[in-house]
């Protein structure tokens, strides 16, 4: 059976200084319905979060909105004090309730709520914090004006944007140094290809959330279905290891609050993939 190390996958220096073992984990999952309260099974998702180490998961995902809260109390109740494990959180929405977000971005807000987060946390300072939108209410240079006082003050270390352009990219660059890029992105959801490549250009982290998503190459008989067998592995896992293959400044995300989901995922770091299997796979997908 592949090993289950997720530092396999290889690591990416977040901001030039962070190492992190490329596959990550995405803590929004370990939320109730619509990512909101509790999860249906917390002790199921604690013990999610606690195998995170003990597999070389160090990077995780997550969001003060996720809950709200609950994602961020859940990880500190589970790893505090975290050792080498990084936490990437994010702020910039506001939530009404189960399945609705806001944003809500003026500046005095994103401060508030990264000092907030910090607390929760129980850290001296965020590893990576994450604007979660751009509120188009807002100025955007105010936004990353808030950011860059973030880094300055000493609240966080690194910044990252999500759901972005290259233009607002290099708008953000002119106030902070953009570490991490957290785009929709997957095997059959290409609509970020142009932010990779700008990613990998400039040595900058791709967070691609909804990594297992494959769109039709989810039904049978389909190439991911062929590749999948040829490796023993799910399609999930085939979804996984070609990303990792996709550009080495990938740091894929998947999210469970489940130990066997996580098993899975994990194991897909030391699959890989042909030059055949990935060109067949990255052609499919485009569909
Ligand atoms: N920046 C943003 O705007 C944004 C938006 C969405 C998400 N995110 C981040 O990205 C992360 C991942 O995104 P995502 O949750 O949308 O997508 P995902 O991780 O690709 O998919 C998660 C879904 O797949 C299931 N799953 C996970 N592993 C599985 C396995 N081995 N077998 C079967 N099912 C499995 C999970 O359910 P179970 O719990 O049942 O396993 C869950 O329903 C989130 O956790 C969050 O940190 C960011």
């Amino acid at each position: 059976m592949t090993p289950l190390d997720a530092s396999l996958s290889g690591t990416f220096a977040i901001g030039g200084d962070m190492p992190v073992a490329r596959l990550g984990f995405g803590a929004m999952r370990i939320t109730g319905e619509g990512i909101w309260g509790p999860p249906p099974n917390r002790e199921g998702a604690l013990a999610t979060l606690r195998k995170l180490p003990e597999f070389g998961v160090d990077f995780i995902d997550t969001a003060n909105s996720y809950g709200p809260y609950v994602s961020e109390e859940l990880i500190r109740e589970a790893l505090y004090p975290y050792g080498r494990v990084r936490i990437a959180t994010k702020a910039g929405l506001t939530r009404l309730g189960p399945g609705r977000w806001d944003t809500k971005g003026d500046p005095d807000y994103l401060l508030r709520q990264a000092h907030a987060s910090r607390d929760r946390l129980g850290v001296e300072r965020i590893d990576l914090w994450q604007l979660h939108r751009i509120d188009p209410a807002v100025p955007r240079s105010e936004q990353f004006a808030a950011i860059r006082t973030l880094i300055d003050t000493g609240v966080i270390k690194h910044g990252g944007l999500s759901e972005v352009t290259i233009d607002e990219i290099e708008a953000a660059q002119r106030y902070f140094p953009v570490a991490t890029v957290q785009n929709r992105y997957n095997l059959a959801d290409r609509t970020s290809e142009a932010v990779l490549d700008y990613c990998e250009a400039n040595a900058i982290g791709f967070v691609p959330w909804y990594p297992l998503g494959s769109g039709k190459l989810a039904e049978p008989g389909t190439i991911l279905d062929r590749v999948a067998a040829a490796h023993g592995a799910s399609p999930g896992q085939i979804a996984i290891a070609w990303l990792l293959k996709k550009s080495p400044v990938i740091l894929p995300i998947p999210g469970t609050g489940k130990v066997s989901h996580l098993e899975e995922n994990v194991r897909a770091a030391s699959i890989r993939l042909t030059d055949e299997e990935f060109e067949a796979l990255d052609v499919a997908g485009r569909g």
